[in-house]
């Protein structure tokens, strides 16, 4: 219900009208390489000095340095009437690129693939479709294909892949005891990380990732060492190719990719190579039951619906999925960060 206040004056509204210019800003500046530059210097400096570093218009410089101070995102000193910039410390944690918690390469992905595709959101609706055609001048059939059509796009989306499970792996890891699955296959693995944080914290567990030829290829070279004893590659088609007997199936971030048919099949096909007692692990964003919020799983729908088939989920609609497809015992865990995690048993 709307507050007196609200309807008063509507600051809600031009906030949120607003909305786009803070994701820019943010992707610009680190785009640009601010935060980078601050972290290297390791002093306060000008706006004249980083406009000439980064070789930009000291004027435009001015209004970014402007807005991510105002963001939280840059500190501001004043000498002799001059602004002398740093990092805050969640910039210095999350936006520098050597970061080891950084969120740079999401930044980059939601600018350079989201925030075009997001352009053609009223498309999007009205066509209940991706936006690539229109958004990137490539003719696709689909997500992956679009992002593997170059060596450069397949680094920038594992590399985005990737860099979430340092910030939130383990909660989703730990969210179910699962110490009594010692053959795990996780399918579209992808990087690895998530693979990285299961075995780091079950350590009688290995597990094979199971992804499309190139991820496999991409994954070995740059994320995953051979000194990692406890990680196996497999390259298929979890769709078309047979999918190896395991314990336990992790899917993190699969399910809200395709439509409830290719999803309900692909899920029947694991029941069927799942060992009797083992189970499958979904890692998704939650929508509340009545569907309410949480605003950023509403958002992931969204982000869905531009960039894949598919769509977010309720926990009873993913009970539902997991029970048409023979699995029993569903229970569903909200961790409080963004992935919430949903368990069934053969
Ligand atoms: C949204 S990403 C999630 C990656 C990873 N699970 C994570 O959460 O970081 C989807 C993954 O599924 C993989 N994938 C898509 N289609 C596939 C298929 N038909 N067979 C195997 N892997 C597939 C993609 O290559 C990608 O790694």
């Amino acid at each position: 219900m709307s507050s007196s206040e609200e309807l008063e004056y509507p600051q809600k509204l031009l906030d949120y009208s607003d909305g786009f210019l803070i994701s820019k800003a943010m992707f610009t500046a680190c785009d640009l390489g601010v935060f980078d530059l601050l972290h290297e210097v390791q002093e306060p400096i000008s706006t004249a000095t980083i406009a000439s570093r980064l070789n930009t218009n000291v004027d435009g410089m001015a209004s970014l340095l402007g807005v991510c101070v105002g963001l939280g995102l840059l500190k501001v000193d004043m000498k002799n009437n001059e602004g002398y910039y740093s990092n805050t410390e969640v910039s210095s944690l999350y936006l520098v690129k050597s970061s080891p918690r950084t969120l740079y390469h999401t930044m980059m992905f939601h600018s350079n693939v989201m925030y075009m595709c997001c352009y053609f959101l009223p498309q999007a609706v009205r066509e209940g479709k991706c936006q690539y055609e229109r958004a990137l001048g490539i003719p696709s059939k689909g997500i992956f294909e679009t992002m593997y059509r170059s060596e450069e796009s397949l680094l920038a989306f594992i590399n985005y892949m990737d860099s979430i499970w340092n910030i939130c792996g383990k909660d989703v890891i730990r969210a179910f005891d699962l110490s009594m699955f010692h053959t795990v296959c996780d399918l579209g693995g992808c990087s690895g990380n998530l693979a990285k944080q299961l075995v780091s914290t079950y350590k009688e567990s290995t597990v094979t990732i199971m992804d499309l030829p190139k991820v496999v290829q991409t994954a070995k070279k740059h994320f995953v060492k051979d000194t990692e004893q406890k990680i196996h590659f497999l390259e298929g088609d979890f769709f078309n190719d047979p999918i190896p007997e395991a314990d336990l199936y992790i899917m993190a971030r699969i399910i809200h990719d395709w439509t409830e048919e290719k999803c309900l099949g692909l899920l029947r096909k694991i029941y069927q190579s799942c060992r009797p007692g083992g189970g499958v692990l979904l890692v998704e964003v939650l929508l509340n039951e009545d569907k309410s919020g949480p605003l950023s799983s509403q958002i992931w729908s969204l982000k869905m619906l531009v960039l894949a088939e598919g769509k977010e989920r309720t926990p009873s609609e993913y009970t539902k999925l997991l029970t048409d497809s023979g699995f029993r015992d569903i229970e569903c865990k909200v961790t409080g960060k963004i992935y919430d995690a949903v368990m069934g048993r053969k």
